[in-house]
């Protein structure tokens, strides 16, 4: 246990020697009461505010007010190709070759339009397998899908580790589970990170598991992208799908995307649902009977996109850029050491961390309980929250924390734990 004074001072010391501390100042960090400002470390439900992003909305506000419908042609951004200028970015960001993403829609919706095409059960190859207590959105698009084909949830959906007070679940899990009854296994979706337990899995190793047993493979990357790096072209995953809302700081309901491996782009045996925007862009406007598909991930477009809520992510992306996804996961992997290490000497035979202590399987995500159980676990939330320290909760008695590289100070983290420590001594 170190003393206050020499808390501080580390505290201080890594803030000052932080290459990124001045990213904090492009977001909005809320207030709390009178009393300065939220130690958030709520990145991994919703991002901060960028500061220039209103400039950015704004921006297309007046667009919108000046030039009316010639706003899709003309303009800084035309927002007829507004979604291509997110392309390489978010491409870099999750791995993949420009034509492999496309940004769209939200992350059930991407799910469900991507299961279309990749959840082909045939016969006994009809089983759906996903992770012990998978986020509830993604439970209710893999039921909902079985039912679609005629499948009953009971005997097609299988939660693997749901049988075990285990709550992380391995890849080696997964394999034996694959190599025993692969070909009944029609598709695997796995998280990138596991909302719950902040467990992060090797993406390549689960797709290959999958492919070697004859299933398709998708992953839901909601907390993976942004977090942690991800290389989803040479994983050999068939399809992914993820928000934007969460360390993409693109704000509530952003935009989200979608990633089609190029095996499979111009595929014609493939099903897919079909709107205008996924339909070539020369042939968009040939009001055309006949749907010619955009290449590559693009034909799994439907609409025209949302103009303001891209353009958030528009801003995020090159705030990435900007810092630098390495230097970003370097400061992540040092600033969650640094938290974790403080919660085990300080508090550790008060709190049970089930994330990962490999940093190697976590993103910035610390997910933990309280020894005394699910009652006191709550009653700390609520004081934590009433203090102005915002992380989540997750029934049944999760405490979720996130220090974000982008915003987050080592300072916080201190904070945090000497607040846990403050409540605890209450008792
Ligand atoms: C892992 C995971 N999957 C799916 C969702 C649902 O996302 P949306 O409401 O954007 O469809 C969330 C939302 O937080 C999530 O964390």
């Amino acid at each position: 246990m170190t003393s206050q004074a020499t808390g501080q001072a580390r505290a201080r010391e890594l803030d000052a020697q932080d290459p990124l501390a001045h990213f904090r100042d492009e977001f909005w960090i809320p207030p709390h009461a009178d009393q300065g400002e939220q130690r958030y470390f709520c990145g991994n439900s919703l991002g901060l505010q960028p500061r220039r992003l209103s400039a950015f909305i704004e921006e297309e506000l007046s667009h919108w007010q000046t030039l009316g419908v010639a706003g899709h042609f003309t303009g800084r951004r035309p927002w007829m190709s507004y979604h291509e200028s997110l392309r390489e970015p978010l491409a870099d960001l999750v791995g993949a070759k420009p034509a492999e993403v496309v940004a769209m829609n939200a992350l059930t919706v991407n799910l469900h339009l991507l299961m279309v095409s990749f959840f082909q059960p045939a016969g006994a190859r009809n089983r759906i397998v996903i992770e012990r207590q998978p986020f509830p959105s993604d439970r209710y698009a893999v039921e909902s899908q079985l039912r679609y084909h005629g499948l009953n949830p009971d005997e097609c959906l299988i939660e693997l580790g749901a049988d075990s007070d285990e709550r992380l679940v391995g890849e080696a899990e997964l394999e034996a589970y694959l190599a025993a009854e692969g070909d009944r296994v029609a598709l695997v979706l796995w998280p990138g990170v596991q909302y719950a337990t902040g467990q992060r899995y090797d993406l390549a190793r689960v797709a290959q598991a999958a492919q070697a047993a004859g299933a398709m493979v998708g992953f839901d990357l909601a907390h993976a992208v942004g977090n942690v790096p991800v290389d989803l072209h040479a994983s050999g995953a068939d399809f992914a799908a993820w928000c934007s809302y969460k360390y993409m700081n693109s704000g509530a309901g952003s935009v989200a995307g979608a990633f089609v491996h190029e095996r499979h782009h111009g595929r014609e045996d493939l099903p897919r649902l079909h709107g205008w925007w996924g339909a070539h862009p020369d042939s968009r406007f040939l009001m055309a009977p006949e749907f010619v598909p955009a290449p590559g991930a693009d034909a799994w477009l439907q609409s025209n996109s949302p103009i303001l809520s891209m353009a958030p992510l528009r801003v995020s992306l090159d705030l990435f850029r900007e810092a630098g996804f390495d230097r970003l996961r370097e400061k992540s992997l040092a600033m969650t050491a640094y938290l974790e290490s403080l919660l085990t000497e300080e508090l550790g035979d008060w709190v049970s961390i089930l994330t990962p202590s490999d940093p190697e399987q976590r993103g910035c995500q610390l997910s933990f309980t309280l020894r005394a159980g699910a009652e006191q676990g709550r009653a700390l939330f609520e004081h934590l929250i009433a203090e102005g320290y915002i992380g989540d909760w997750r029934e049944p008695d999760i405490i979720r924390v996130a220090p974000v590289p982008l915003y987050n100070r080592y300072q916080d983290c201190l904070d945090l734990v000497n607040e846990i420590k403050v409540w605890r001594d209450r008792r």
